[in-house]
């Protein structure tokens, strides 16, 4: 049999010459900054699962705006921290709401050429924890979608520019889009019971008080499932489909990319963040090497925004490279 011909090496032999034929490249206006807004004036709180995030008071997020702006990062994802939880999670949906205060501020603030996406789900406001209103001990589908809807429509109102539900009921995207005609809504469309939202969950306070998430989150085995999910939220209206975790499912991220024309979110969770910091903390992983890795291959399985920790840090590096 005549040898092969193909030599990968040849196109690897320099810098440039890699640089060359490199297929995937990360910019910073790809990057999403979640950031956790909690009550008070002047203060960082930073938590301990996530080292080098924040949950920030409105001020101190409002002030977060210009070192992303001047990174190049324009975009920013919101979660809250209420004063006070109830049962239905009224906090999500009151006009002075944390989220809400927190985008108005933003705005006012010089956020003007941030694009602000608000996160729209009931588990950091309902004091069980669960991303929905209950009926006995699970989660009421029908009964939470009309108080999604005036969740999102609140965001909408204090000037987010997208909403999105991350809860995880059937059809919270067609009821959002019916209440909102004329804001981006970015689907969570496949998002799995994953273990690594762990730190997450304590740095929103949003951990289920009895049980877990796996009768509304898809369970991790299904991809097919999944693909479903996805259509479906094209179906309803989406405008973004996001896949969240990011490692775990880049098959899922490859697979939303070649099933519709929107763009694809990844979004790398906490414990995707956490993991690599911990790592990176004990001197077994390169911090930057591995974050840039990561986040480009979520990029090459097909995510063309990236919701990520490591943002700031991220787009940083990223000039330095540039240099
Ligand atoms: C709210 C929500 C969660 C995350 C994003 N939105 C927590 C959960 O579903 O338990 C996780 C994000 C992360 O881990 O970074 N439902």
């Amino acid at each position: 049999m005549k040898p092969s011909t193909f030599r990968g090496r040849r196109l690897r032999r320099t810098p440039a010459l890699r640089g060359l034929v490199r297929e995937t490249r990360l910019h910073p206006e790809m990057l999403v900054a979640p950031l956790f807004v909690r009550p008070g004036t002047r203060i960082r709180e930073e938590i301990g699962s996530m080292p080098g995030q924040d949950r920030l008071s409105v001020d101190e997020l409002s002030r977060q705006a210009e070192p992303l702006l001047e990174a190049g990062v324009r975009s920013v994802l919101l979660f809250g921290l209420p004063e006070d939880k109830d049962d239905e999670g009224s906090g999500a949906w009151a006009d002075d709401g944390i989220v809400q205060t927190a985008i108005r501020e933003l705005r006012r603030a010089g956020g003007k050429e941030l694009a602000i996406i608000a996160d729209v789900c009931l588990c950091e406001y309902t004091d069980h924890g669960h991303c929905g209103v209950l009926r006995g001990a699970s989660v009421d589908n029908d009964a939470t979608l009309s108080l999604l809807a005036r969740t999102a429509a609140s965001l909408a109102d204090a000037g987010a520019d997208v909403v999105a539900p991350s809860a995880m009921m059937d059809g919270q995207v067609a009821a959002i889009r019916e209440a909102l005609p004329d804001t981006a809504i970015l689907a969570y469309a496949a998002k799995h019971a994953s273990a690594f939202y762990g730190p997450f969950r304590e740095a929103a306070d949003s951990a289920p008080a009895f049980g877990d998430r796996r009768s509304y989150q898809m369970d991790p085995a299904n991809g097919r499932e999944a693909l479903a999910e996805i259509l479906a939220d094209v179906e309803q209206g989406a405008d973004v489909i996001m896949v969240k975790p990011a490692l775990p499912a880049l098959d899922l991220v490859a697979a939303a990319r070649a099933h519709t024309n929107l763009p694809v979110a990844a979004y790398q969770v906490s414990g995707e963040y956490a993991a690599i910091c911990a790592a990176a903390e004990r001197g077994w992983l390169d911090r930057r090497a591995a974050a840039l890795e990561s986040l480009t291959a979520m990029s090459r399985a097909g995510a063309g925004i990236l919701v990520t920790y490591f943002a700031l840090e991220a787009a940083r590096w990223l000039r330095e490279m540039d240099r």
